[in-house]
């Protein structure tokens, strides 16, 4: 029997971690235990607990409650808290998801006193170091014993910074191990499409017609922190609604929610709050949300979830980053690169207007058994 700890903290965390708990329920209880700590970074009961209610995720034995703060403040007390943590438990691996900073609080606590990292999402590059989850990633890959890249880019990536493909177990943070495996979010769209469909109300709560209206998300900080970029972003969107007469539907992030009268210019906050095809939500359940992108027409973003999850669902989706991560969405067209450009927007919508029924959507995010791969590594380990 082999003890992991796993670090949770942000809504989408929470969420990759229901694989592999579901996984560790379904094929390894006698294998593997599993002790979930979450920092507390994401604490609203709707960028949280809906999480472990609707998913059926096992609570935390640990909150931190490090809840909001500056980088360097709220990484440090999540740092103390973990690190207090794995000198109690000392587990065998630490697991870590993505790229924010509760992965980094949680790679820094556990190298320095040597138990072995599995990152879950390693290798993933935007190549634009002034995003906080760049400088977090590449940190925690370069700590890692054991890095699962969902996708061949993250792979590649690992390679081109000197990670081995051929290194043999035992694997060390000094001999790590890289292995391409597919995304464990690919398998929780899978697992909870039909039960979502069955459970959710949000068509009928919004009164949404399937394939008639939009999905958006905004949380980036360079999105919600300069007004130039965020204006640009709801002009796009005003405009869009207008000239389909179409809704678009826009669970919005707390931290975006608090900036938007202050950061929308001019008269942009009074046009869009009274425009009533814009319809704002607060964020909403897993269930919910992959009911909306489902049956929407087209996804317009900021958020790395929320780009794959468009394409798992094979819908087109406008990137509102100036780069991505998941650039086989990109290659395989389904996907355009819209930075926060009104211009730019504008045209990858009507671009996907017309193509939009004749993209193919190939395989990228593995088989749905991304989870089933990363905990039998960590057992054969
Ligand atoms: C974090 C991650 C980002 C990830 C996102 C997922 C970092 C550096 N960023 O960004 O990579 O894409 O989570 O959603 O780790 N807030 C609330 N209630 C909450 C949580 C946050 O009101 O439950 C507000 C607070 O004002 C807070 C702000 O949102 O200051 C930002 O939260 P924070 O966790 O620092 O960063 P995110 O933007 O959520
Ligand atoms: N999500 C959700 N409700 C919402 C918005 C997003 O359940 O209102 C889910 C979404 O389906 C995806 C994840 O949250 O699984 C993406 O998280 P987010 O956009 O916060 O962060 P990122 O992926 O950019 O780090």
């Amino acid at each position: 029997m082999i003890k992991i700890v796993t670090v949770i903290g942000a809504r989408p965390q929470i969420i990759k971690a229901a694989a592999l708990s579901r996984t560790i329920g379904d094929a390894f209880s006698a294998k593997i235990k599993e002790i979930i700590v979450h920092t507390g970074q994401h604490y609203d009961a709707n960028m949280s607990q809906v999480f472990f209610e609707e998913m059926n995720i096992p609570p935390p034995e640990i909150n931190l409650q490090v809840g909001s703060g500056s980088h360097g403040a709220q990484t440090a007390k999540m740092i103390t808290g973990l690190e207090d943590l794995l000198l109690k438990e000392k587990p065998d691996f630490l697991v870590l998801y993505g790229d924010t900073n509760s992965t980094l609080a949680g790679a820094i606590a556990a190298s320095k006193i040597h138990i072995p990292i599995a990152h879950i999402e390693a290798g993933l590059r935007s190549f634009n170091k002034k995003m906080p989850e760049e400088i977090n990633r590449i940190m925690c890959d370069h700590a890692s014993t054991l890095l699962f890249a969902p996708t061949a880019t993250g792979f590649n990536n690992l390679l081109n910074e000197g990670f081995r493909a051929n290194n043999h177990a035992p694997y060390t943070a000094d001999n790590p191990g890289v292995f391409h495996c597919g995304d464990v979010m690919y398998d929780n769209s899978l697992y909870f499409q039909e039960i979502a469909n069955n459970r959710s109300s949000i068509l009928r709560d919004l009164e949404l017609q399937p394939e008639t209206f939009f999905l958006a998300t905004v949380h980036r900080n360079n999105n919600t922190d300069q007004p130039e970029r965020l204006t640009a972003l709801f002009r796009a969107f005003d405009t869009i609604t207008h000239q389909t007469k179409q809704k678009l539907v826009l669970p919005l992030h707390p931290r975006t929610r608090k900036l938007l009268a202050k950061n929308l210019l001019g008269k942009l906050y009074q046009k869009i709050v009274h425009n009533p095809l814009i319809i704002i939500t607060p964020p909403v359940s897993f269930f919910d949300m992959i009911v909306l992108e489902s049956k929407c027409e087209m996804v317009f973003t900021d958020s790395g979830g929320v780009q794959k999850e468009a394409y798992f669902f094979k819908k087109p989706v406008v990137v509102m980053r100036s780069e991505t991560e998941w650039k086989e969405i990109i290659d395989a067209g389904c996907g355009v690169v819209a930075d926060a450009n009104e211009t730019k927007i504008m045209d990858a919508f009507l671009h996907f207007q017309k193509v939009k029924q004749s993209l193919a959507y190939p395989t990228i995010f593995g088989d749905g058994h991304a989870a089933r791969f990363i905990l039998q590594t960590m057992v054969n380990q």
